[in-house]
């Protein structure tokens, strides 16, 4: 093929889950269906420059900056993402890459950047598809729109699971679900069904509890759902929550969506709870932060709850219209619980977009 070098630059977000995912089969497969909220703010900017190798080679060559800076420990998850990705993105061992790559939010945040991360990464890849061949699509019934970000999200997810639905706002579902259509477990789809106005512009301020390293990496977490005793009726549970999200989802009945949503998040450090082996992911901080929010939604009637990752950070979610108090609360409140009193304020978002 003719192109030669050039450059392409991909912005792209994380993303919160609602209805979590934990637990998954081989190449990616998700054990469970989930739900996300696209974030704003927390993003990853990743450029790709590629030059034509003067020879084919069997390897694949790129170079890994972060932030500025050569960052060889980096290269041996990029270089399992391209082993993975190598069949359905073949040229790419014909070009020498370098990779730069920086992130929205502050490093070793405790923040997860691996959604942000590998869908950027994944757009990337899929722009030099696109240079390569600007007529994507072979399947008439797609556009090529369409299918581009199918794809991207496809390998997006063989990156990490959770990067496939980082790609388009606001509301993205991944995994088969029975009721949801063109739902799929290869990729992530913007929620088919109706939204609420008030879902569009939710807010998620992040409490950075404990900044550290992640105690339990997702991929050892994913795992501990093999042979997990609850393993069936969680996976169970999530088909049956997305289920009653999507009545939620249309009404905007804020109540239903606060029951269902910290359910999910203790569910999931439950699992971790009562695994073989167990853990702990949450920090005394953790905790009090979970009982002021509760306190003050009972003592305030303000539609507020939390959401946790595998880790201790808390997600604090609710309506824009409300953010005003919230914050105040949280400044009164809640930032003596975060480590050095750092929160990260951020809301529902779009998705990637190219540079
Ligand atoms: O994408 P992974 O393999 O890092 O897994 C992420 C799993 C959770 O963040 C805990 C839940 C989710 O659905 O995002």
């Amino acid at each position: 093929n003719k192109v030669e070098k050039g450059e392409v630059t991909w912005k792209s977000p994380s993303n919160i889950a609602l209805v979590k995912y934990w637990g998954k089969k081989e190449n990616q497969i998700p054990a469970n269906p989930s739900v996300s909220f696209t974030l704003k703010n927390c993003k990853t900017t990743t450029k790709m420059e590629f030059q034509k190798k003067p020879e084919p080679s069997a390897t694949f060559d790129f170079e890994l900056y972060f932030e500025g800076k050569k960052k060889e420990d980096f290269k041996p998850k990029i270089q399992q993402f391209f082993e993975r990705i190598e069949q359905y993105a073949p040229f790419l061992k014909d070009y020498k890459l370098t990779i730069d790559t920086e992130n929205s939010f502050p490093h070793s945040s405790g923040i997860a950047s691996s959604a942000s991360g590998m869908s950027a990464l994944a757009l990337c890849v899929m722009s030099l598809e696109k240079e390569l061949n600007p007529e994507l699509s072979t399947l008439a019934e797609i556009t090529n729109e369409a299918f581009f970000y199918r794809k991207a999200s496809f390998l997006a997810r063989l990156g990490s699971g959770s990067a496939c639905r980082s790609l388009e706002g606001e509301l993205i579902e991944w995994g088969e679900h029975k009721n949801i259509p063109g739902s799929s477990d290869l990729f992530g789809i913007k929620y088919p069904f109706e939204i609420d106005e008030v879902f569009k512009s939710f807010q998620d301020t992040i409490l950075l509890v404990d900044k550290g390293q992640k105690q339990v990496s997702s991929s050892v977490g994913h795992k501990l759902m093999h042979g997990h005793p609850f393993a069936e009726e969680r996976f169970a549970q999530a088909h049956s929550n997305l289920d009653k999200l999507k009545q939620v989802f249309a009404s905007g009945n804020l109540e239903e969506f606060i029951a269902i949503v910290e359910s999910e998040a203790l569910t999931l450090h439950a699992m971790m709870m009562s695994s073989n082996p167990y853990f702990i992911l949450m920090k005394p901080n953790t905790l009090e932060i979970i009982n002021k929010i509760w306190e003050f939604r009972e003592s305030t009637k303000t539609p507020i709850c939390f959401t946790l990752d595998a880790g201790a950070n808390v997600h604090l979610l609710y309506p824009e219209k409300h953010k005003e108090k919230v914050l105040e609360f949280i400044k009164n409140e809640l930032v003596a619980y975060c480590e050095k009193g750092q929160y990260i304020c951020d809301q529902v978002g779009k998705g990637a977009e190219k540079l």
